[in-house]
């Protein structure tokens, strides 16, 4: 049996008329930037993260730099960011002139660590960019305390977790303002680049979009240097369909991760944690394996495709300061593995991988 890590035809397939005819619209009215078609499906996404407005953009990293450079983060200035993570929440700090400061993550859930974060504070120190990393929400109630108390502003990277939610309340709707990648392999993927930021505060929503879109606040009207950063209609249109099916997606993700924590569940394999009162959206299906290369190759052998998120901290990179040692983030990366993961996954697909796994181990 093949399993794919990701199946985004299988999806396609699944609402292809609608997403063909949407297409074809915008081809047919040649509003291919900008217009209606963009405008709308920014309200409906800021809608369904529960913000007022909602910005979109060219991609998630382009949305962490234009939401970093609102907040007035710049030169000399500090953003504490988790030292694991995707490479852009800390490129982003640097590109805005910015130095990332690590603070490792929780052992246990991945995500920046809050009992880690004040000792990272200095008089530098301008804002926190917590992770909602494989899905699970940063635990954001004591670190926006954190941040209320050292007067910080905080943005919240949302790229792996679209509705991912905290006793109810949605990733993206703690801080300042939140970013969104809509990479196609994300939980709502474009089919192309696209990203979003979101914020509740219009003077910020108002400062993104005249970055986003040129410096312009009105046509000719170039008030800052700006830069060109825009989801194109057709992405739009696409996305606004997706976004429907959404909820019933990330259902299908949290069952395909039932099934998979029922059939691992008494294996060695450290599974994914997810604390209560935590929604995770499963974006990501990560454990921690021994003889974690060994069992990547088996899988391989058995046609089932899985990846490494990520291979190393970014204190290891070699690209930034390494800032000393983060023993949870250092130690992490070496036995994670991320199994197949989307919403149309089927319980036999899941059954084969998880029986591969049990396999692997028993031949000791
Ligand atoms: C945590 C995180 N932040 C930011 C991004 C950047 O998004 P994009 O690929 O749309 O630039 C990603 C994308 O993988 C991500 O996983």
């Amino acid at each position: 049996m093949k399993v794919p890590f990701v199946d985004l035809g299988v999806q396609y397939t699944s609402i292809k008329e609608e997403i063909d005819s949407a297409v074809l619209k915008v081809i047919s009215n040649t509003s291919f930037v900008g217009g209606t078609t963009v405008s709308q499906f920014e309200q409906q996404f800021a809608e369904y993260v529960g913000v007022n407005e909602c910005v979109s953009c060219a991609n998630g990293t382009d949305a962490l730099e234009i939401a970093l450079e609102a907040l007035g983060v710049g030169n000399g200035d500090e953003v504490i960011v988790p030292a694991f993570t995707w490479v852009s929440t800390a490129s982003a700090v640097c590109r805005v002139g910015a130095k990332p400061i690590w603070a490792d993550v929780h052992p246990d859930f991945y995500t920046l660590d809050p009992d880690k974060v004040e000792e990272k504070i200095t008089g530098r120190t301008k804002a926190i960019l917590p992770v909602h990393f494989y899905g699970l929400p940063a635990d954001m109630r004591p670190i926006m305390k954190i941040a209320n108390k050292h007067d910080l502003k905080v943005l919240e990277d949302c790229a792996q977790a679209h509705g991912a939610s905290v006793f109810g309340q949605n990733v993206g709707t703690f801080g300042d303002i939140s970013t969104f990648s809509f990479y196609p392999g994300k939980n709502l993927g474009a089919y192309g680049d696209g990203g979003a930021i979101a914020t509740n505060n219009p003077e910020l929503s108002d400062k993104v979009r005249v970055i986003a879109r040129l410096g312009q606040r009105e046509k000719h009207n170039h008030v800052v240097i700006g830069r060109n950063s825009r989801l194109d209609s057709m992405q739009a249109a696409i996305l606004s369909i997706k976004l429907k099916y959404l909820k019933e997606w990330t259902q299908g993700r949290q069952q395909v991760a039932k099934w998979y924590n029922d059939e691992l569940a008494s294996t060695s394999l450290k599974l994914p944690e997810v604390p209560e009162g935590f929604e995770h959206v499963y974006h990501l299906y990560v454990v921690q394996v021994k003889d974690r290369d060994s069992l990547q190759k088996y899988l391989t052998s058995k046609e089932i495709a899985t990846q490494i998120h990520y291979p190393k901290s970014l204190n290891q990179l070699g690209l930034f300061d390494p800032q000393g040692a983060f023993p949870v983030s250092d130690a992490m990366s070496g036995g994670l593995l991320s199994l197949p993961m989307y919403a149309e996954l089927t319980r036999e697909q899941v059954r084969y991988v998880a029986t591969s796994i049990r396999e692997f181990y028993a031949r000791g």
